[in-house]
């Protein structure tokens, strides 16, 4: 498949590669861009990161997860495009110098490529633009310094450029092969007609972000196979509101949900923010979340909790259902073979969410635990309750009886100190290296107190010591 993509501003076509290499296998066994560095290889420490310029913006990606048809059509800068053609420095480069911001310096380029990012987009969030990039040594304080002295500065002409055409020879379904000898791979353009071509091609492995896939690859060391990229699908991107729902396409990157949820459900969009990092979110779907079938996944608690609908879909057959009626058990969904997911939707609803994950690591990390309440109370009496946990079984899942016992009571202490007991009967989670079931079935309990405490009107916050 030949992929055509600018990289450091230089148009290159990459002819017949196979379709899991990675990009950050490319760059530096083939183009000898060294400076791009592998530490975990599963998008977790941000040494791989580069941009990644298209229609919809620019995006700091992990090179290391990236497989090279997904970047077909984009604009790519890698830490050796970031100063000037002439060897100017850019000015996070210059200020990471001044403020000792490297000892050993491994992680450095992917830091500069992150800043650099900060920098374009005028961003000064630095703890949550950074938190998908890991220091062993110099510590964090004199790197923040240096993107806080670097924001006042103009952005260098350099770093603005528009991504070149697709290649020419995209196919709508079929007809692509890979390099000599490998698995044929599909960067389908046109919904329908990739419905139509899954149908009946329903072993071939589908990749969105490739945020769980990537990881089959450089960690799994699997063969794919036959490969479809989702990614060229823009009605699979579309979101809208229709008949009192918030359409959501199964394509919508995380990123973006979180901004569709800032003013609709800000505690969905909090929880977002501490989904994976910025290099995450900027890949990952909620499709692929879903489908995934993970039973520590964030995004399914919280819709769940929303009361949302998944839309199926087959060739030119739909169907849907309630989210959670999707998760069968562990690793089994109710998906038929030649089946995908095309979106999910929201409906319209007052906002009565709360959601708290809690994980060993506050940024960057998988859940331990993770609820969702949609809770309403009216005159100190808990009227609705949709109540969804992720880490607590198999799958995510509702607490029915948690829901059912919390109408008509006040959260006092009475209720309070029964919920343990009423998510023993709707739980029986596991122990493992993350938490213990015990611990499991408190902290969900203590989830709830936390809930009184806020609706209460007492400011909770895991980050600062309350009086
Ligand atoms: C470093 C790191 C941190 C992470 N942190 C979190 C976190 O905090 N919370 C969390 O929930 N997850 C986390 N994840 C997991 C991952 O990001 C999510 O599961 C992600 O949403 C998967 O989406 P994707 O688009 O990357 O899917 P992909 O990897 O492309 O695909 C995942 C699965 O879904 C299938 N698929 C994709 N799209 C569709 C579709 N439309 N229809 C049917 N099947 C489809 C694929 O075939 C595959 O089986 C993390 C992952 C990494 C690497
Ligand atoms: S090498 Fe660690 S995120 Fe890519
Ligand atoms: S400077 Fe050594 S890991 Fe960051």
């Amino acid at each position: 498949m030949n992929v055509t993509f600018s990289l450091n501003g230089e148009t290159v076509h990459v002819p017949a590669s196979p379709p899991d290499r990675t990009l950050l296998a490319w760059l530096r066994e083939t183009r000898g861009l060294t400076g791009t560095k592998e530490g975990c290889n599963e998008g977790d420490c941000g040494s791989c990161t580069v941009l990644v310029s298209d229609a919809e913006g620019c995006r700091a990606l992990n090179a290391c997860i990236l497989f090279l048809p997904q970047l077909d059509g984009c604009a790519l800068r890698t830490v050796e495009g970031i100063a000037g053609p002439d060897g100017t420095l850019h000015p996070v480069q210059a200020e990471m110098i001044a403020h000792h911001g490297a000892q050993c310096g491994f992680c450095t380029p992917g830091f500069v490529v992150s800043m650099a990012r900060s920098h374009l987009l005028g961003r000064h969030d630095h703890d949550d633009m950074l938190a998908g990039n890991l220091c062993r040594c110099t510590g964090y304080a004199p790197i923040i310094r240096a993107a806080e002295a670097a924001a006042s500065q103009p952005v260098p002409a350099w770093m603005q450029e528009s991504p070149p055409a697709a290649a020419p020879d995209a196919p709508a379904t079929s007809g692509a092969s890979g390099a000599s000898g490998a698995a044929p791979v599909h960067r389908p353009t046109d919904l329908d007609a990739f419905a139509a071509w899954y149908a009946d091609h329903p072993g071939a492995t589908l990749v969105a972000g490739a945020t769980d896939v990537g990881l089959w690859v450089t960690k799994g060391l699997r063969d794919l196979g036959e490969m479809v990229f989702l990614g060229k699908i823009a009605a699979l991107r579309a979101v809208r509101q229709e008949e009192g729902r918030l359409w959501i396409g199964a394509g919508t990157r995380l990123s973006r949900l979180r901004e569709l949820m800032a003013d609709r459900h800000p505690a969905f969009a909090e929880l977002i923010r501490r989904y994976g990092s910025e290099q995450v979110r900027g890949a990952a779907t909620i499709g692929g979340n879903i489908a995934n079938g993970s039973p520590i996944a964030d995004g399914s608690p919280a819709l769940i909790a929303l009361g949302a609908t998944l839309h199926l879909r087959r060739g030119a057959a739909r169907r849907q259902m309630p989210l959670e009626a999707f998760f069968l058990e562990y690793g089994r969904q109710d998906r038929a073979p030649g089946e995908f997911v095309e979106a999910v939707s929201i409906p319209d609803q007052p906002d009565e969410l709360s959601c708290y994950k809690l994980s060993k690591r506050f940024d960057q990390d998988i859940s331990a635990v993770c609820g969702c309440f949609s809770i309403g109370i009216e005159a100190g009496i808990v009227r609705r309750a949709r109540i969804a946990f992720g880490g607590m079984a198999g799958t995510p899942r509702r607490a029915a009886t948690l829901e059912a016992a919390l109408i008509g009571r006040a959260l006092d202490e009475g209720t309070l100190g029964a919920c343990r007991d009423w998510l023993a009967e709707d739980f029986t989670p596991l122990s493992d290296m993350r938490a213990s079931a015990g611990y499991r079935l408190d902290a969900a309990a203590g989830m709830l107190r936390r809930l009184a405490a806020e609706r209460g009107g007492r400011a909770v916050s895991v980050l600062k010591v309350a009086p």
